[in-house]
């Protein structure tokens, strides 16, 4: 098990932070990454030609090792996942009369660029909910059951943003198989706190922005694009994505190839010298934890206060069909909510309200104590409520 790894984050002693997948707070290992990039380019010099590949690779190196990919070349880099999933969308064959499945209140970066395509395409977007209270089982159940030949793709997370909900992505992918549909994978609420392997899961593409549970800055994520996206067309024309591009002495012997795998799909200077090395580095310390250690440690911190809130009435999935990283909680009628988010604000205990849920999203700077601060704000409004 973990020991907690609070002392490596900069957090405010007075704040209860459960709320990683708003934003995840900075590991003070990833700062001083950004403050040596940042003073960098006072002596430009000091940056060669080389630079503007090695650290942009090795960032794509690391991040095939937590997602189990075996040729880093088929990973771009994004600006957001917005950038990467709208990327999946043009590049994915729709024609009128196909259907791509969504779930339902899916988040809009995973959703905008589908319906733009539906839009200029004449397909029809179909959105997929749970039918039954048990959310979870019931979701699948309705996911494999829409899953038909007229399906094209299906545009999903690995859990729902907003209750943590998990989906089944390998019963799920073996039934798009069976009808040649695409399986377009937005992992940025999952990738980093939650095991994920391209190499069992095999998606279309897997897009992750990176400043939640990959603990990266903001305005850097990464997109990895199977084979069959990989002759597609990228949102930018950008000459680093050319053949040759290494070569600054010859850029205007212009290139009809690209660089090889999906590298035609990063974003416009794409070797960022500031945000690469600050991402590289939080990827390094996730590997060192673990995803599957750090579901572990959010288990085992949470499991007495998740006891304690249902027997207050508050309704939870069951462990094994939701995450540990993040998880809705839906209150009884017992429990004000308005007194609730009063005295999780008075507290400063920091959690999303999403949809019908508290959204509660821990990581390994938080304690069993941080648990009990949000038992307490749950047992005011109880009081409240019936005083
Ligand atoms: C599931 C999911 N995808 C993506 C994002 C961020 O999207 P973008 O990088 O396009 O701003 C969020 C932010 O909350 C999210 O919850």
């Amino acid at each position: 098990m973990l020991p907690c790894q609070r002392h490596l984050f900069d957090l405010d002693p007075e704040v209860t932070y459960l709320n990683a997948a708003y934003m995840s707070p900075q590991l003070k290992s990833v700062t001083e990454a950004g403050m040596e990039a940042l003073s960098r380019k006072s002596k430009p010099w000091t940056i060669e030609p080389a630079d503007f590949f090695t650290h942009e690779r090795a960032l794509r190196e690391t991040f095939a090792q937590l997602v189990e990919i075996d040729n880093p070349d088929q990973l771009a880099l994004i600006p957001s996942a917005s950038y990467g999933l709208t990327t999946a969308a043009r590049n994915t064959p729709l024609s009128a009369g196909q259907e791509i499945l969504v779930v339902d209140e899916q988040f809009p970066s995973n959703y905008y660029p589908w319906q733009r395509r539906a839009e200029e395409t004449g397909a029809t977007i179909r959105v997929v909910g749970p039918a039954r209270p048990d959310r979870t089982t019931s979701w699948n159940e309705a996911l494999l059951e829409a899953i038909t030949p007229s399906t094209a793709v299906l545009a999903i997370g690995h859990i729902h943003w907003a209750d943590g909900s998990l989906f089944d992505l390998v019963a799920l992918r073996q039934k798009l198989n069976e009808v040649g549909a695409y399986l377009v994978i937005d992992g940025t609420q999952s990738v980093g706190a939650l095991p994920f392997s391209v190499r069992d899961i095999q998606p279309d593409a897997l897009v992750v922005a990176g400043y939640k549970w990959l603990l990266g800055p903001y305005s850097l994520g990464l997109a990895y694009f199977g084979e069959r996206y990989l002759t597609g067309t990228p949102l930018e024309e950008n000459w680093i994505a050319r053949r040759n591009s290494e070569q600054f002495g010859g850029l205007v012997e212009y290139e009809t190839d690209y660089q090889p795998g999906a590298a035609r799909f990063s974003v416009g200077e794409k070797s960022n010298f500031n945000l690469v090395p600050m991402l590289h580095r939080a990827l390094q310390q996730l590997l060192e934890w673990q995803p599957a250690r750090i579901q572990d440690y959010c288990a085992d911190i949470a499991r007495e206060a998740l006891e304690e809130l249902a027997e207050m009435g508050c309704y939870l999935e069951p462990t094994e069909r939701r995450a540990h990283h993040l998880y809705g909680i839906r209150l009884p009628r017992t429990i004000d909510a308005d007194r609730l988010a009063e005295s999780l604000s008075s507290n400063r205990v920091y959690v999303s309200r999403r949809g019908s849920a508290l959204r509660i999203s821990p990581h390994v700077y938080n304690t069993a104590d941080d648990f009990r601060a949000l038992v307490g704000c749950f047992r005011s409004a109880l009081l409240a409520k019936s005083t």
